[in-house]
């Protein structure tokens, strides 16, 4: 049996998969078994953000490794302290809990929604709703998923977790009347929504989810599991709107390709979860924490930011001299492809055929690039992508 075949007889057949087996990747090229090479565009969905193996995260994690590979959440490690600080530090937030993927994160904030207003209202209030957005994706948990705007995805599983209501993304009218439910606890949304086609919230509506939510004693929610840890150009995407939310989500990224979730407090939020109420066997594991400690320490080096804001831009001018491309949405490397005649998961498959990894959001290209990744990968990646749609 050839690793497919053992993998497919296996594995649960959950994803549709490319016929690809990867071997040994480094940077922005990904090598599979067969000695092909590929470059890559989409860093595990966004999550080997300093791309593949990079030197100084190898080293960090592996130093872990044989240091501390793991303890319970009974005891403290050096490694966690440091990576909580400077996440609190460098995001401007009080608190963290460590997760290991985004559901768990966004799990981890709607209890605290709850929490915070069962605290301060009472269980009589039944203050319990929280507003999500149509079109969005928080995860595949039985609460992430009831969170989940989109009805392709309410199916088989009932009966699904109650309490979200959704809210079409930039609709203000839609916004208000839902939100005049003294029901609702929290409002969470994705700056850019990623699962949903790599659409971008606009400022009016997002500005009315923090003005409303002020008056109302409404905690927002961020879900940055996607847009966070610099793919946008900056630390969070929320910093583009100048907003600052209750609550923010983060994982894929943040340890650059080792499982990590966290959810981070303001002040009005840090104090609701207390001992006993919320915990991970794995959450907030050394290794974990060494990788993440790696990827910050580059986010926050000198002109890196710059860099990824340059990176998006040069990608966007790359594209727009595709004749194929109607659009181009997303910020900084975080971007989404409408194409004028062909289908993206057509192009997805012609890209890996010729050594390229793409990725697809609804019926947009989605682009997800390491953030490290070179001018001159970029320039051969587009270079087939700009064959392939042009086939
Ligand atoms: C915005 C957002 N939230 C949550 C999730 C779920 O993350 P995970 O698959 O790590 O549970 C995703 C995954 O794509 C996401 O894009």
């Amino acid at each position: 049996m050839n690793t497919i075949e053992k993998f497919d007889s296996h594995v649960m057949g959950t994803y549709g998969r490319f016929g690809v087996v990867m071997e040994n990747c480094s940077g922005a090229s990904a090598h599979d078994e067969n000695g092909k090479t590929y470059i890559d565009f989409g860093s595990g969905i966004g999550t080997n953000s300093l791309g593949f193996c990079d030197d100084v995260w190898a080293d960090a994690v592996c130093a872990q490794v044989r240091s501390v590979q793991h303890t319970s959440n009974y005891y403290y490690t050096k490694v966690q302290a440091d990576l909580a600080d400077k996440l609190c530090t460098s995001l401007g937030y009080d608190k963290v809990f460590f997760g290991n993927s985004g559901a768990e994160a966004n799990e981890c904030a709607i209890k605290i929604a709850r929490k915070y207003s069962f605290d301060k209202y009472g269980a009589d209030a039944k203050r319990y709703k929280i507003v999500t957005l149509v079109n969005s994706f928080h995860g595949r948990t039985m609460a992430t998923l009831s969170a989940t705007g989109q009805d392709a995805m309410h199916n088989y599983f009932f009966p699904f977790v109650e309490g979200f209501v959704n809210v079409k993304a930039n609709d203000i009218d839609d916004l208000r009347e839902k939100l005049a439910d003294d029901k609702i606890c929290a409002v969470m949304f994705e700056c850019v929504q990623g699962e949903g086609g790599v659409n971008a919230l606009e400022q009016p509506f997002v500005d009315e989810i923090f003005r409303l939510c002020a008056e109302k004693d409404i905690l927002t929610i961020c879900d940055e599991v996607q847009t966070g840890m610099g793919r946008t150009g900056k630390l969070l995407a929320s910093q583009h709107f100048g907003v600052k939310p209750d609550v923010i989500t983060l994982a894929k990224g943040i340890a650059g390709g080792i499982p990590m979730g966290a959810c981070l407090t303001g002040e009005k939020a840090s104090g609701v979860l207390t001992k006993g109420m919320h915990g991970s066997t794995f959450g907030g594991n050394p290794i974990a924490c060494a990788g993440a400690n790696a990827v910050i320490d580059r986010l926050t080096s000198d002109g890196f930011m710059d860099e990824v804001t340059a990176k998006g831009e040069y990608f966007r001018k790359k594209l727009a001299e595709i004749d194929e491309v109607e659009a181009v949405s997303g910020i900084g490397m975080m971007i989404g492809i409408t194409v004028k005649t062909k289908k993206a998961a057509d192009i997805c498959a012609k890209c890996v055929d010729k050594g390229l990894l793409v990725l697809t959001a609804k019926d947009k290209v989605r682009l997800l690039p390491p953030l490290t990744i070179s001018y001159e990968d970029i320039d051969s990646g587009m270079k087939i992508l700009a064959e392939v749609m042009s086939e």
